[in-house]
């Protein structure tokens, strides 16, 4: 090991000529971006025992509240419940004053159950199994994942699209105020990998007369049944139960395809050939919604972007981080124009494309699917 000197920054002598990089060797860096991971494992951990606890919905229903009427309330541990607390003041997700602990608008809006906009129960899902964490290492090793998402997929999916509802549902229906779905009746709608079809859903609600055809695996499809039920869709949804890439599709009869936060799990290959399924799939001027959380091109600038890739490495069989300019090649080669990226809430970006109304460039569909 290297041995520090133990006044690093009284070393104003130093020159380039003699050792080291003064400029270095004055100032060291803080360890502060170590600390912040180290701690932020223990951050991820205390909320979740906030969620699983109830926590957030407790103060929701008691108001401003101190540590021992809470605890009495939920009937644990009045000195470890203090101190989770006190880390989710830290946080931002309580705020107190003269030890009363108040729920802070985002833990109102993001953490309660009921919340507009809960992602309380996301947040035990989102990162994949813990073990394959504690594995990435091997994975990296070997470049295989020991226990992949893949192996079973509708034990993985089933929570993860639970939770993910609200979510996308929120993402899907600003994208349609966005995009006008309201004043475009009877639109034909393929959703690929639909989970509980939050981003169907959003289209027939908004547009009258609309109809879905909605697509998952087996042992996943379920939810979306009984979601549509739920949501008073029933009459206007057909169910495709089967795996997207081999599923039949009647070629140019959908106005909108979507593919829903799909690809990321593919790796680049079966993404690419989804995006080549849609374009088939949809009638002339139909128009793609592909969401993901994507990378920027450099896979730096865009953190969440970036650090969803490692998740698929981490999680899944083919799974990798996806660049703007990825996607928008294989749109680009599929055939579509009018290519456009929204992002109706944040971190979930949307490409919007059109097929064209005859072949791209003039030139007939087929010239371009050999490329
Ligand atoms: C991350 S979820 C996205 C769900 C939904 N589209 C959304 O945006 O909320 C991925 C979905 O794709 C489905 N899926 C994964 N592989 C599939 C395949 N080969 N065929 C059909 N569905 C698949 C999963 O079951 C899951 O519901």
């Amino acid at each position: 090991m290297t041995v520090d000197s133990p006044y690093p920054e009284m070393k104003k002598g130093h020159t380039m000529a003699r050792v080291g990089r003064p400029w270095r060797d004055r100032k060291p860096p803080p360890s502060g971006p170590v600390w912040a991971i180290v701690q932020g494992f223990g951050s991820y951990w205390t909320l979740v025992a906030a969620i699983e606890l109830g926590v957030f919905d407790a103060i929701a229903l008691l108001g401003p509240t101190s540590a021992g009427p809470l605890a009495d309330h939920m009937s644990v541990s009045a000195r470890h419940l203090q101190h989770v607390c006190d880390a989710l003041v830290t946080f931002g997700f309580l705020d107190q004053v003269d030890d009363v602990y108040e729920l802070t608008e985002t833990a109102e809006r993001y953490l309660c159950t009921d919340g507009p906009a809960s992602m309380a129960a996301l947040v035990r899902v989102a990162p994949g199994p813990l073990a394959n964490w504690e594995q990435l290492a091997d994975t990296v090793r070997t470049g295989h994942v020991a226990q992949p998402i893949d192996d079973d997929p509708a034990a993985f999916y089933r929570p993860l699209v639970q939770a993910t509802f609200p979510t996308q549902l929120r993402a899907a229906s600003r994208l349609g105020l966005r995009l006008g779905w309201s004043r475009r009746p009877d639109l034909r709608v393929l959703d690929l990998g639909a989970g509980r079809a939050p981003w169907a859903i959003a289209i027939l609600e908004q547009s009258p007369g609309s109809t879905a055809v909605v697509n998952d695996l087996p042992g996943v499809i379920e939810l979306a049944v009984r979601t549509v039920d739920d949501r008073g869709l029933a009459h206007r949804v057909e169910f495709q139960p089967g795996d997207f890439h081999h599923i039949e599709l009647e070629p140019g009869s959908f106005d909108v395809v979507v593919l829903g936060h799909v690809c990321r799990t593919e790796g680049h290959a079966r993404a690419r050939a989804l995006v080549a399924r849609a374009f088939q799939a949809l009638k002339p001027e139909g128009q793609l919604l592909l969401a993901d959380y994507f990378a920027d091109n450099d896979r730096k600038h865009n953190p969440f972007g970036v650090q969803m890739g490692l998740t698929m490495v981490a999680n899944t069989e083919r799974g990798e981080t996806l660049t703007n300019a990825q996607v928008c090649r294989w749109l680009d080669e599929a055939g579509f124009h009018a290519i456009r990226l929204l992002e109706p809430i944040g971190f979930n970006q949307v490409y919007v494309a059109a097929r064209p109304a005859s072949g791209p460039h003039g030139r007939p569909m087929e010239d371009r699917h050999d490329r």
